[in-house]
């Protein structure tokens, strides 16, 4: 059964008829062209196809891409209509990747995740449940923990984050409206 959805990616507005089994994933390679999220796993294990869907980190290959009609989807090649976004930058300066291909996953996943961490969103070893969340390296660890790195690139890719962070000096990462966990945690 096909079906045809209109979605936003990177900013500019598709419709597209498709399989109702196919992946966001499949879609946005395979039918939109757009090859920034890459297909590791293709079993939701591997986060190297993490993208933005309205604001929120999802695994690409989870999802169904007729579950995204009107979404925004943002992939890595769109998360900075200025050229290259700060955790790109980032990533770069501290040497944070070798063959690439988890980056574009790891860098749509760091940018979710310093918005869950904002809103006060609790991880695994966050201790105070009081909406404050102190972005330690190892909650930064535990919240990139469904990204994997086959290069082992893990200690670069906090320090990248660390570095993004500390330059924002106006986040305070206090609790914001909607701690809620977020879709696509504890991957
Ligand atoms: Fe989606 Fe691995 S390809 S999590
Ligand atoms: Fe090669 Fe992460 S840089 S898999």
């Amino acid at each position: 059964m096909e079906m045809r959805i209109t979605l936003t990616v990177d900013g500019a507005l598709h419709g597209v008829t498709v399989d109702t089994r196919t992946t966001l994933l499949d879609a946005l390679r395979d039918r939109l062209g757009n090859y920034a999220p890459k297909k590791g796993c293709d079993h939701g294990q591997c986060g190297s196809c993490t993208v933005l869907v309205n604001d929120r980190r999802v695994t690409s290959c989870l999802s169904l891409a007729v579950a995204q009609e009107g979404n925004d989807v943002v992939t890595a090649a769109g998360v900075s209509a200025d050229g290259i976004h700060p955790l790109q930058q980032a990533f770069i300066d501290d040497d944070a990747f070798q063959c690439g291909y988890c980056t574009p996953g790891q860098v749509c996943s760091a940018i979710g995740m310093l918005d869950e961490a904002g809103a006060g969103a609790p991880s695994h070893v966050t201790e105070d449940l009081d909406g404050h969340v102190d972005l330690t390296d190892e909650e930064i660890r535990e919240r990139m923990s469904g990204n994997l790195c086959r290069c082992g690139a893990y200690p670069n890719i906090v320090a990248a984050i660390r570095r993004v962070l500390d330059a924002d000096t106006s986040s305070t990462y206090t609790a914001g409206a909607d701690p809620a966990t977020p879709e696509g945690a504890g991957r």
